[in-house]
């Protein structure tokens, strides 16, 4: 890994290598999907190069933490051929004062949601620019949604009072398929008064598949600042 300079990339590894530091050997480990989750599949793959920890396999949650763990050296396997998960550390794009998320800025939160709900303890990476006092202030809310539904869960959202817009591909024409192969609204709401209702709420309309609202998951949060030009790490 080339020394990074830019802060905020400071803050991803500092808090990805805090996370990987609470893995123990003989270990099931969800792996998140994002780019701080990227640093931690790096820093586990070399922990295990270096002998540093011994037989962990992962639970990957998305197309992209399966490339990147076969490309680090970190061994895999399925859902079904495991009964629980030890750890798992994923990244947010949003967290409030209690530990709530919005998940989904890479729209691997169906395949995130179940992972990091079935493990016995949670971790969340996060830099310091993700923590808000209220959920879908700065970041939109990732809906996953079933092709032939898109028009009755447009309708439906905006009867909640949400503004969707459909997730477009980025040198891609066309919009963002998930690793479902499912669309992605992304929604703005005035304000989410109660985000578990609102979570359950979402997940309640036909085509609906999962809505990136986390609440009452994470277990641990680990949040990277930079203090007085010094990268730390602190638990919330
Ligand atoms: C992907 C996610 C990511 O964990 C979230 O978007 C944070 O990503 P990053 O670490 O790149 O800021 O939910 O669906």
């Amino acid at each position: 890994m080339t020394s990074a300079t830019d802060p905020v990339v400071i803050m991803k590894q500092e808090v990805a290598k805090a996370a990987v530091e609470r893995i123990k050997s003989d270990s099931i480990v969800g792996l998140g999907t994002g780019s701080t989750t990227a640093y931690v599949i790096e820093f586990l793959g070399d922990k295990l190069t270096k002998g540093e920890l011994k037989n962990i396999v992962g639970i990957p949650t998305s197309f992209q933490s399966e490339v990147l763990s076969k490309k680090y050296g970190v061994p895999l396997t399925t859902l079904d051929a495991i009964d629980h998960i030890d750890i798992a550390i994923d990244g947010a794009d949003e967290v409030d004062p209690q530990k709530n998320l919005i998940k989904g800025g890479g729209a691997a939160h169906t395949r995130e949601k179940i992972v990091d709900a079935f493990a016995d303890q949670f971790i969340v990476v996060v830099d310091s620019g993700k923590l808000v006092d209220r959920l879908n202030s700065q970041f939109l809310l990732p809906v996953e949604v079933i092709p032939m539904a898109l028009s009755p869960v447009t309708i439906a959202i905006k009867k909640l009072g949400g503004t969707p817009e459909l997730r477009m591909g980025v040198k891609k024409a066309g919009p963002v398929i998930t690793d479902e192969g499912n669309l992605v609204l992304d929604v703005k709401f005035d304000k989410i008064e109660d985000p578990g209702l609102m979570e359950k709420t979402i997940n309640n309309i036909p085509g609906v598949l999962e809505n990136g609202l986390f609440v009452g998951v994470a277990d641990v949060v680990l949040v990277g600042e930079i203090i007085d030009g010094k990268p730390t790490v602190r638990e919330l």
